[in-house]
């Protein structure tokens, strides 16, 4: 029986994380991941929620009090945002559900969402899931969105356009003067700016990220997404959030009731923890993680010009592109099995024109990520030759 499912691609992080099983010590540059976990404070906190009977019990949909009040807090002071103003606020089991939820509140079947490419396959997967129309938009050289060639791709059936900033998979973070003209844009056309933002924190050098929810008026058609699974190693415990438009409460509540009731109250209660530990907790695994970029990017330089790739200023990814014919599956299995290092291929992300890779640098040491960036430098030497 055909199903809508059919239209939707396989996840690619199982796929190669069999790879990766099937291959004894093969190092992992595949899955977006940090190496770090949540600050102390959020397991005492759910130690202690343990022996209270409200812990069990189901609790308001969009999230408890304690963790609602830190996050308006957090958007005010960090984001620029005031949820207060024309918004609502919803905590999710991670940033995806709130993707989803966004996308099933705005749409009908057949509708279109633009997203930039590359782009995360989630976001296309859930847009197929909800019988939509994902319109892929090819961004610039270095992976900035063309605002002219979003604005040619709106439809009288396009509900929104997805910014992913910093970018998942390319690391390229979006400039606010960008933001800004985007958010114009979808203003000024009636649909929807969905702005996911689960890298937030996750800048180097002069890159800065910018919240295009904090623009006034953009309270009524632009979405905030974040998430606790990356700059709080909070992966497993599911929990992420978004502002959204208030007038778009009743179908949100519809669809919070309907999918997840309440998000886990016990790992609401360890992200309000988290939440007290701040920011600060995050900094320095971040200024780890900038060291570790400055390795993987020197050891990058040595494959050019074969292999090029265009500033990547945020998350933990690099976008390669490499000069071949080959197809980036076919490279990608070749590295694992002849080469013991695992990566993405670009096709995953809506790049069908010209070989792609995916690398992710989050979720190792640097010793590890520094043995892996050696095979795959020696790797990809050996197989574009
Ligand atoms: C751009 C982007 N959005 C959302 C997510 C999902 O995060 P969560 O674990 O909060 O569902 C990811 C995870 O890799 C991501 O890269």
């Amino acid at each position: 029986m055909a199903t809508r499912m059919d239209a939707v691609q396989s996840p690619i992080i199982p796929i190669i994380g069999g790879m990766v099983r099937s291959t004894p010590g093969t190092i992992s540059l595949g899955q977006g991941v940090v190496h770090y976990g949540p600050p102390p404070g959020a397991a005492q906190a759910v130690i202690r929620a343990l022996s209270e009977p409200s812990t069990h019990e189901y609790q308001p949909a969009a999230g408890i009090p304690p963790l609602l009040e830190r996050l308006a807090a957090k958007l005010r002071s960090e984001n620029g945002i005031d949820a207060a103003r024309g918004r609502r606020l919803m905590v999710t089991a991670g940033g995806n559900m709130a993707f989803c939820h966004a996308i099933d509140a705005i749409t009908a079947a057949g509708d279109e969402i633009i997203l930039n490419t590359p782009f995360y396959f989630n976001h296309e997967m859930a847009i197929q899931m909800a019988d939509c129309v994902a319109v892929p938009v090819a961004t610039d050289e270095r992976h900035q969105p063309r605002v002219d060639a979003l604005r040619a791709a709106i439809t009288s059936r396009t509900r929104a356009i997805v910014s992913v900033t910093p970018n998942n998979p390319s690391g390229a973070v979006y400039p606010e003067a960008t933001l800004r003209e985007l958010d114009a844009l979808c203003r000024e056309r009636g649909i929807y700016h969905i702005c996911d933002e689960p890298y937030e924190y996750f800048t180097y050098g002069a890159a800065r990220h910018f919240s295009a929810g904090s623009i006034p008026g953009s309270e009524a058609h632009t979405f905030s997404l974040y998430s606790f699974s990356k700059a709080y190693g909070f992966a497993g415990w599911r929990i992420g959030y978004m502002a959204y438009p208030e007038h778009l409460e009743a179908p949100m509540t519809k669809i919070q009731d309907t999918v997840l009731i309440c998000p886990p109250v016990a790992s609401q209660l360890a992200a309000a923890a988290a939440l007290d530990a701040g920011r600060a907790y995050c900094e320095p695994f971040i200024r780890e993680l900038a060291s570790i970029r400055e390795m993987v990017l020197a050891q990058l330089a040595t494959l050019a010009p074969r292999v090029q790739m265009p500033a990547a200023d945020g998350a933990f990814y690099c976008f390669l592109k490499l000069d071949t014919a080959l197809d980036p599956m076919t490279i990608a299995e070749r590295l694992i099995r002849e080469h013991r290092v695992a990566v993405l291929p670009g096709t995953t992300f809506g790049m069908h024109d010209g070989c792609y890779l995916r690398i992710a640098y989050g979720a190792l040491q640097k010793a590890t990520v520094e043995e892996g960036m050696g095979r795959l430098v020696r790797g990809l030497r050996a197989i574009l030759v």
